[in-house]
């Protein structure tokens, strides 16, 4: 048994979430040794901080959050863009956040401001090819928005945190795929070669949860976003946000079923876990279900525009920044297994 395995199995048995050492051993050695200059370098807009921590103060009014986007003209510009898209049937366009958000309203604009945040960070036009960057994005968006209705209907978690963990829960693919090409080509080859996406990266020290939740610990974001992160395909496990995670684990394996799955195969869930976990009835998923297949068609074009006008803020400048990092990362890789 190599290393992989045998503290995969130790970490299984504990209860806290596993020190960043353990986690490192878990993913390959050139990924890991990497990660604390991607957290550095590729950051998440300071708006995009400003709102999170709006989010998590109850305090917030309306007033805060257009106060933060207004220093952040090209995003506030983009905010009001989406505002005005068919989905929210306004009579008159909206020119002003102020407006923007009296219309809309404070959630729907933290949504648009977070996932335009995170599009404007990661280019998702250098993908290795065979892969669809903009299924995954679209996947992202999707199970953000699912998680949300689903917190709303439960009342099991806020809906803000449920919406920004699903936004983020595949940040570790996010950033595979963005600073990792060529080992994310060869995790792909695997699995064209007939081997389960999970089983691949787990044999090449490239789990997507880890990475991504070193990533969210890197960054400081919230526990909960860390967690629901690490634990969105095993939430029985997560010691402290187990709901979150439930609902986020449930709203992406729902993406995948209605048509966002960004071509790779959902985890069997055990879903009376999570359905006891969020305190919901089989019946009532089944009707969850028919009413997010009805609103997608109307929610669709706006996660194609948020995608669109996030990725058309990037500059020649910021391709500069991170040019160094992404040669390096070209390298290849002299660590392929860790088993
Ligand atoms: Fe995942
Ligand atoms: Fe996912």
């Amino acid at each position: 048994m190599g290393i992989l395995p045998l503290t995969e199995c130790l970490l299984s048995q504990v209860s806290t979430p596993p020190s960043s050492i353990e986690m490192e051993n878990l993913i390959d050695a050139a990924v890991a040794n990497r990660l604390p200059d991607i957290g550095r370098l590729v950051s998440l807009p300071q708006t995009t901080f400003a709102l999170l921590s709006l989010l998590m103060d109850e305090k917030t009014v309306p007033k805060d959050l257009e106060l933060v986007l207004c220093q952040d003209p090209a995003l506030a510009a983009k905010v009001i863009s989406l505002s005005n898209s068919a989905f929210y049937g306004l009579q008159t366009p909206v020119s002003t956040i102020e407006r923007a958000i009296l219309i809309i309203g404070f959630k729907e604009l933290e949504f648009m401001a977070m996932g335009l945040g995170l599009s404007e960070t990661i280019d998702m036009t250098q993908v290795p090819s065979g892969f669809d960057g903009e299924g995954l994005w679209m996947h992202c968006l999707s199970v953000s928005w699912i998680a949300r209705e689903l917190a709303i209907l439960t009342k099991a978690a806020e809906p803000s945190e449920a919406m920004i963990t699903g936004l983020l829960h595949e940040l570790g693919i996010i950033i595979l795929v963005s600073k990792f090409p060529l080992q994310f080509q060869q995790l792909l080859e695997m699995v064209n070669a007939g081997m389960s996406f999970f089983d691949a990266e787990a044999a090449l020290g490239l789990k997507h949860n880890i990475i991504g939740y070193l990533l969210a610990r890197n960054w400081n974001l919230p526990e909960v976003f860390q967690e629901g992160i690490l634990y969105h395909h095993a939430p029985e496990k997560s010691p402290k946000h187990k709901k979150v995670a439930a609902i986020v684990a449930l709203a992406d394996s729902l993406a995948h079923k209605v048509g966002f799955s960004m071509n790779m195969e959902a985890l069997d869930l055990d879903l009376p876990y999570i359905l006891k976990t969020i305190g919901l009835k089989v019946d009532d998923l089944q009707e969850f279900i028919k009413s997010i297949m009805n609103s997608i068609p109307q929610v669709q074009p706006v996660w194609l525009k948020m995608m669109h006008l996030g990725s058309s803020k990037k500059n020649s400048l910021a391709k500069n920044r991170f040019s160094s990092l992404i040669t390096s990362s070209n390298k290849p890789s002299h660590h392929k297994k860790n088993t």
